[in-house]
């Protein structure tokens, strides 16, 4: 089982960045203890804030992986190139976010890639990206 894990803008800066909405530990120490938690799932991790990075990764995985879980941070609310991106490839995706989007300002009730997804996780901090995972195994 090939999972790949997509993070999008700032979100390298989990742990330094607004703790109170989005939490006090990095990913990196994150993802070591899901890593150790599911040994048999290669788990693979791309960060970056750039756009185009982020279609690359998704184009790049979108083949040959058996899911993606998708943070697309703030280009959730600004980017066709990733809606599209989802739609051109095979593998599933599921729509990832820390916070609860929902209860936050208004602009980020829009979502580019929430229907090209299998579906959506939000506002559950990072046991979202656990419980994505989960649909996937
Ligand atoms: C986020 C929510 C987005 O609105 C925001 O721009 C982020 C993080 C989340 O994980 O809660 O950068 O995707």
């Amino acid at each position: 089982m090939k999972i790949s894990i997509i993070n999008g803008p700032n979100l390298n800066l989990l742990g330094i960045r607004e703790p109170g909405i989005y939490g006090r530990q990095t990913f990196e120490d994150f993802l070591q203890g899901l890593k150790e938690k599911y040994p048999d799932v290669q788990l693979d991790y791309f960060q970056s804030n750039v756009e185009g990075e982020l279609v690359n990764e998704i184009q790049r995985v979108g083949f040959s992986y058996d899911g993606i879980l998708l943070n697309a941070a703030a280009y959730t609310h600004t980017s066709i190139a990733i809606g599209d991106a989802i739609s051109a490839i095979k593998t599933p995706v599921i729509e990832i976010h820390i916070s609860n989007v929902a209860a936050r300002e208004d602009f980020r009730l829009r979502s580019f890639v929430a229907a090209k997804c299998a579906g959506t996780i939000a506002g559950l901090g990072l046991k979202g990206y656990e419980l994505g995972l989960l649909y996937f195994l």
